[in-house]
């Protein structure tokens, strides 16, 4: 196992599978959860203050992750007698920025033995060899990998930013459409390029109701925010 050398799962790749102990008891990963959205993310430590925000941020809007039919799962190379531990401490003692008393309800990973971490490429030694850096993996109900985030350790996640991905791959999926920079719900969506899924004629012409063309390979049409959040978690 010493010398192992793991590939890193890479967008488009299935989830690599394994079995784990959790603070909600054993897993597995990703067939527990199966036709579920799933976000599988690492942190460097328990008892660390970046990582403390994180959790409490993240749990504060597990319901609306929920919402979206999205399952949080947790992963790091402590224990699960400190990740028990440090999470009561979180529930019992830490107010910061308006949460408080936030309980942690999602299934936290205990990989002391540097296993998945490394089986996700978790482990950047460039980093730390010791600890995991910030990854997250967005995962869809097939169990493909669909986007990746990477953070350093000293730089806590945007987790508004977390829930837009998950959001904006619902909605590329259900509507077959792209998302520009900045997207949010109610925003332009992109339409495929004339020529490509099945679009024969030059979108130039202004032939379909609302789009705009801004040169021949740029293309966007409205959809409302109503109808995005229609579909969304489904
Ligand atoms: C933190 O979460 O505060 C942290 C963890 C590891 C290294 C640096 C910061």
């Amino acid at each position: 196992m010493e010398n192992q050398v793991y590939s890193m799962p890479r967008i488009g790749d299935k989830a690599p599978s394994f079995k784990a102990k959790t603070t909600q008891g054993e897993i597995n990963f990703p067939g527990d959860f199966g036709g579920k959205w799933k976000i599988l993310f690492s942190h460097p430590a328990d008892f660390t203050p970046v990582c403390t925000s994180e959790f409490m941020t993240f749990a504060t809007m597990e319901e609306e992750f929920k919402a979206l039919n999205t399952q949080l799962v947790g992963l790091s190379v402590d224990g699960l007698y400190s990740h028990i531990a440090w999470l009561r401490a979180i529930k019992e003692k830490i107010e910061y920025k308006g949460m408080k008393n936030v309980e942690v309800k999602f299934p936290l990973i205990e990989d002391i033995t540097m296993e998945v971490a490394k089986m996700y490429g978790m482990i950047q030694p460039g980093e730390s060899a010791t600890q995991a850096v910030r990854a997250v993996f967005f995962i869809d109900p097939n169990d493909v990998i669909r986007a990746i985030v990477y953070y350093p350790l000293s730089l806590g996640r945007n987790f508004d930013e977390l829930k837009r991905v998950i959001i904006a791959l619902q909605t590329a999926d259900n509507f077959g459409v792209a998302l520009p920079a900045d997207w949010r719900p109610g925003d332009n969506v992109i339409v495929p390029p004339a020529g490509s899924c099945g679009v024969a004629k030059s979108r130039m012409d202004g032939d379909e109701e609302g789009v705009v063309c801004h040169d021949w390979y740029f293309c966007t049409k409205p959809l409302s925010k109503e109808t995005v959040e229609s579909k969304l978690g489904k």
